[in-house]
This record gives structure tokens, C-alpha cells and sequence, in this order.
């Protein structure tokens, strides 16, 4: 079910919408990856120059904007439970000017699909002046912010054209997935699972949920389609595709949305839930499956219309959706695609343009 990528294919084909199309492309991107950064014995492979960058490095700062921010988000966590290595995440616009004087070894990832984002650059060019190191993860080879870099990791993403960025997020969290398992590798840290297979059985599992788009559909129809604002909560890795959902929603369907931890709501916002808001929740981490369920009922008890979207292994039979499982540090791969189609389809049932949202441009070059 794969649709195939063509790299220099920047046209819709049959589909209606760039959005849709590279959508539908992500299992393939994944597949792409995984062909790109192993060798033929099925190991990790990055370059000489990336991981000498890298072996040097006691702390990470991911820097980035929007969706790649939020797969920033994703990526220190993988980054810190799988290689072990201190990691912060910062938006561009707030990091340059303000950014730390350092004792430690730091190194500088920047995630940018484009590769041109201002905001990012800013911060690459004060991270040069002082003498630090920076590695590129971005879509666009020969782009500023790879050209600039000490060192790039590429998404072999294929042209994202849509303003939305969809495939370009899953890309992201995937290659951060690898650098985290090569560094992991290289200081001779125990391993929980094998990535590349882990990643090619994500890449069907994808496959399946592209398949079910109309179940999709109607999950948008009956919790976003008229609604003026929505909340999409979570724990963990959940809280941050929720932050990415609520992104999504927002961009091209202009509906007033929030991505929340669950637990933190009942610290003020859970004020602005009144009967009927839509609440949808992601669930797919056992560690916080019972609290976060807790924090549904509290959203129900106050009218909310939650929308529980879940995995195996931490089901509920109540839930709309339940994913097949993955291993959880990868389940963003997976929880972000229902989250991706809803958005896309409610800014179609409200006459929204998908591919070029108001006010949006597909790579922000100035500050
Ligand atoms: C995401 O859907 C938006 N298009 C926007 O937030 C984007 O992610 C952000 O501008 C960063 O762009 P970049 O990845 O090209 O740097």
C-alpha cells in the first residue's frame, strides 16, 4: 500500500491535496531511511564526520521551530533513554539571544525540513561564532543550514510541499532514532530492541492506518468538524504529539486547539472546558496509561467529548481508536498519523485551503 516516492515527483498525482499525498508517503520515507543509514549487513551506518561530531559531545541542544520542534520533543527523549545522553530542546526565536555560556562539550542539532528557517540560522551562526559544533538534520541537501553545519543528516523525505509538514515530522523522529542508537552503539550501551526492524515493522503499521482513512474521517466529522476549539492531551511521549496535533489542527483547519500534558489542566485550562468541548487523547505509554485515563474522566466529568486514541497493550474498550503496538519510544511514529488525517480532514470539511493556510508560508526565511 505504499505510495512510492520519486524524489523529483512534485506533483499531486491522483491526489487532492500535497497534504494528503505526503501523507500517504511517510511509510515509504521510513522504508527510505532505513535503506539510506544501514549497511549491507543491517547495521547503523552515519558517516565518519557525524559520528567523530558526535562522539564528542556530552550534552545535546536540539534547536528548531514548529513541527520540527516538536519532533525535537520526541527526539530527546529518545536521545536521553537510548543513548544516555543529556538533551534540551529549544525554539530558535528564543534560544538565540539568550543561550547559556556552556561548561560542557555541547553539540548543536539543528532539525529543519526546509533548511532555510531564519529563526533557526540566527542560532547557527551565534552557535559558530563560539566556537560550537552543529549537526543538520534537514530535507534539502545543499540547504543553508546544511551547507553551514559541521555535519547533515538528511530525511530522504522527498519534497515536502504542502505548508503542513506531516512526513517530514515522522522523518525527523526517525533519524533522530538512529543518531540515538549509533550513540548507544559506539559507548556500548544495552539495547532494548533492534531499531531497523522495529522501524520497517513500523513502516506496514503505517500502511495499515493509511488504509483506514475513512475511519479517520469520520472521527474528525464527529469530534472537530464544527467545533470552534479543541484539547489534545497526553503523558510523555504522548503530551508531545499532542503538541504537534494541536499544531496541525490549528494550521490548516483554524481551529482554536491545545496540546496539554493531562495532568497539567487541572492547574487552570480545564476552565475552558464546557459541554461538548472536544478532548482528544492519546494513549500510548503503559507508564502514564492509568493517570492519563484519570485525567479523561476529570475532562468527561466537566462535559468534555473525549476521543480516546490508544495502542495495544494499553487498550481500553471504550476507545475510538486502538493502534497496533509498537515498542513505545517509536508509538510517535504511529499516534501522530489518526491525529495528522483528523486535521486534514476537518480543514476540508471547513473549506479550508490544505496545502497553503492563511498566513503561512512553507519555509518562515525571515525572523
Ligand atoms: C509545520 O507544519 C509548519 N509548516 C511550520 O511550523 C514548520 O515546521 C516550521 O516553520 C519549521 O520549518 P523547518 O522545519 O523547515 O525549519
Amino acid at each position: 500500500y505504499t505510495a512510492e516516492i520519486d524524489a523529483s515527483d512534485i506533483e499531486k498525482g491522483t491526489y487532492a491535496h500535497y497534504m494528503l499525498k505526503e501523507m500517504d508517503e511517510q511509510p515509504a520515507v521510513i522504508r527510505n531511511i532505513i535503506q539510506h543509514y544501514q549497511n549491507e549487513n543491517g547495521d547503523i551506518e552515519l558517516t565518519e564526520g557525524v559520528r567523530s561530531l558526535v562522539s564528542e559531545a556530552d550534552r545535546i541542544y536540539i534547536v528548531a521551530c514548529g513541527t520540527s520542534y516538536n519532533a525535537g520533543l520526541v527526539g530527546k527523549d529518545i536521545l536521553e533513554r537510548i543513548a544516555g545522553i543529556p538533551t534540551e530542546v529549544h525554539v530558535s526565536s528564543e534560544f538565540g539571544y539568550n543561550m547559556p555560556l556552556l561548561s560542557s562539550r555541547p553539540l548543536f542539532v539543528f532539525l529543519s525540513q526546509s533548511g532555510e528557517t531564519a529563526d533557526s540560522r540566527a542560532v547557527l551562526v551565534e552557535v559558530k561564532k563560539r566556537g560550537y559544533k552543529a549537526l543538520t538534520m534537514t530535507n534539502v541537501p545543499g540547504s543553508t543550514l546544511s551547507r553551514e553545519a559541521n555535519e547533515t543528516m538528511l530525511l530522504h523525505a522527498g519534497p515536502e510541499i504542502a505548508v503542513a509538514s506531516t512526513k517530514a515530522y515522522t522523518a525527523q523522529i526517525a533519524v533522530l532514532a538512529i543518531l540515538a542508537y549509533d550513540i548507544a552503539r559506539a559507548n556500548g550501551k544495552e539495547l532494548p530492541f533492534e531499531l531497523m526492524p522495529e522501524l520497517a515493522r513500523v513502516a506496514t503499521i503505517m500502511d495499515s492506518i493509511m488504509s483506514q482513512k475513512e475511519l479517520f474521517e469520520d472521527l474528525s466529522d464527529r469530534y472537530l468538524k464544527t467545533t470552534p476549539n479543541t484539547f489534545f492531551i497526553g503523558r510523555g511521549l504522548d503530551a508531545s504529539v499532542c503538541l504537534e496535533g494541536a499544531l496541525k489542527v490549528k494550521e490548516i483547519s483554524y481551529i482554536q486547539a491545545e496540546g496539554y500534558p493531562g495532568g497539567e489542566l487541572k492547574h487552570g485550562s480545564i476552565a475552558l472546558i464546557e459541554d461538548g468541548t472536544p478532548v482528544i487523547a492519546l494513549i500510548s505509554q503503559p507508564k502514564t496509561n492509568l493517570n492519563i485515563r484519570g485525567n479523561v474522566k476529570e475532562v468527561v466529568a466537566r462535559g468534555a467529548n473525549a476521543c480516546i486514541i490508544s495502542m495495544q497493550g494499553v487498550e481500553h474498550e471504550n476507545d475510538e481508536f486502538i493502534l497496533p503496538h509498537v515498542e513505545p519510544i517509536l508509538a510517535p511514529l504511529i499516534t501522530v498519523l489518526p491525529i495528522q488525517l483528523m486535521a486534514y480532514y476537518a480543514a476540508l470539511a471547513r473549506g479550508c485551503d490544505v496545502d497553503k493556510p492563511r498566513n503561512l508560508a512553507k519555509s518562515v526565511t525571515v525572523e
